[in-house]
């Protein structure tokens, strides 16, 4: 059977004064329904970008999306519309997402109001049931995003993005703007939901901790590009690339409570305009000779463990 969602060699460059920016470059992957790929690396390593070309909120500029078989890399008026019900997004920062002037319940209702074909009094019943699924008091139905705080705020966003059904979600650092203490609620959600509803989601997270919790795929970016992708567990066990080492390195106690600090490398970091074949990591990495100025090729190393550094094997 073919998988929910796969990608394919995808690729996604924006023009720059300097030149072509490789933010996304020659990404694969595919994701199961019920599975969760989490998606790791520091800031505007591409995560985001690939988050969005996969949803078509940008085009792409090459490489293919399946979704259910499909090809929707370029898709019809008529795909796209269904896309846009199969496909959501779960934004960061709930509260910028919002439309301030909405109350809980328009905006939970405006995606069906958007799509059209129910009443007014279905809409509304649909809202209510999402209230409760997302755990919103209905006392809050006529409130504003302002006078909730940021796990209320969530849980709007979560309903807006659950209420035409999708079955992929691609959720970008869903808790990182939320007190600690309410990640752990927002995040045990999703996992409920998850389950009820088989849903897939890619999972976007600066949070280690967060990730090895909730994935059953972890992969990892550097620079628009997979440097290694492995099942959550043997990621954590059995590192193989010089940047997941240094990524993880710096978690001693996997602990969703704990909020960890960026990890600073050493070295250059190398640019993501008109990027040379070889290794992007190899200005930071301490294992780097001469041969990493070639092309990678991503090598699977073990079963679904993918890892894209020639020396891997030699080095501890
Ligand atoms: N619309 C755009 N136009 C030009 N460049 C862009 C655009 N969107 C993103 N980029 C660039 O693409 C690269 C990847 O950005 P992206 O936002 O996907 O990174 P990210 O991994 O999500 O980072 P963060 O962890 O900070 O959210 C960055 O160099 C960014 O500056
Ligand atoms: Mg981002």
């Amino acid at each position: 059977m073919a998988a929910l969602l796969e990608v394919r060699d995808l690729k996604k460059y924006f023009k720059t004064g300097g030149g072509m920016l490789h933010a996304v470059d020659g990404v694969s992957f595919s994701l199961d329904q019920g599975k969760t790929l989490g998606v790791v690396g520091e800031s505007g390593c591409g995560k985001s970008t690939l988050g969005r070309t996969i949803l078509h909120l940008c085009d792409v500029t090459s490489g293919q999306i399946f979704f259910e078989g499909e090809d929707i890399t370029y898709p019809t008026r008529k795909q796209l519309h269904r896309l846009r019900e199969n496909m959501q997004i779960i934004f960061q920062d709930p509260f910028s997402s919002l439309n301030p002037r909405m109350s809980v319940s328009e905006a939970i209702m405006e995606p069906l109001i958007l799509r059209g074909g129910m009443t007014k009094a279905d809409m509304l019943a649909e809202t209510r049931r999402l209230m409760d699924t997302v755990g919103l008091a209905a006392r809050f139905e006529n409130a504003y995003p302002h006078e909730l705080d940021g796990g209320r705020r969530q849980r709007i966003g979560i309903a807006r993005a659950l209420s035409l059904k999708p079955k992929f979600i691609v959720c970008d650092e869903p808790v990182s703007a939320l007190d600690v203490s309410i990640q752990a609620q927002i995040i045990n959600l999703m996992l409920d939901l998850q389950e009820e509803r088989g849903l897939a989601y890619m999972f976007v997270t600066h949070d280690l901790s967060v990730v090895k919790y909730i994935s059953d795929d972890i992969m990892v970016m550097y620079l628009g590009q997979m440097v290694e992708k492995a099942p959550a567990d043997e990621l954590f066990n059995d590192t193989r690339h010089p940047y997941t080492k240094a990524l993880l390195s710096a978690i001693p106690i996997p602990n969703i409570h704990n909020k960890k600090k960026r990890i600073l490398l050493q070295g250059e970091i190398t640019s993501p305009i008109n990027p040379k074949p070889g290794c992007r990591f190899m200005a930071r990495c301490r294992y780097a000779s001469p041969e990493c100025a070639e092309p990678q090729v991503l090598e699977e190393y073990a079963p679904n463990h993918y890892v894209a550094c020639w020396k891997h094997k030699s080095i501890s």
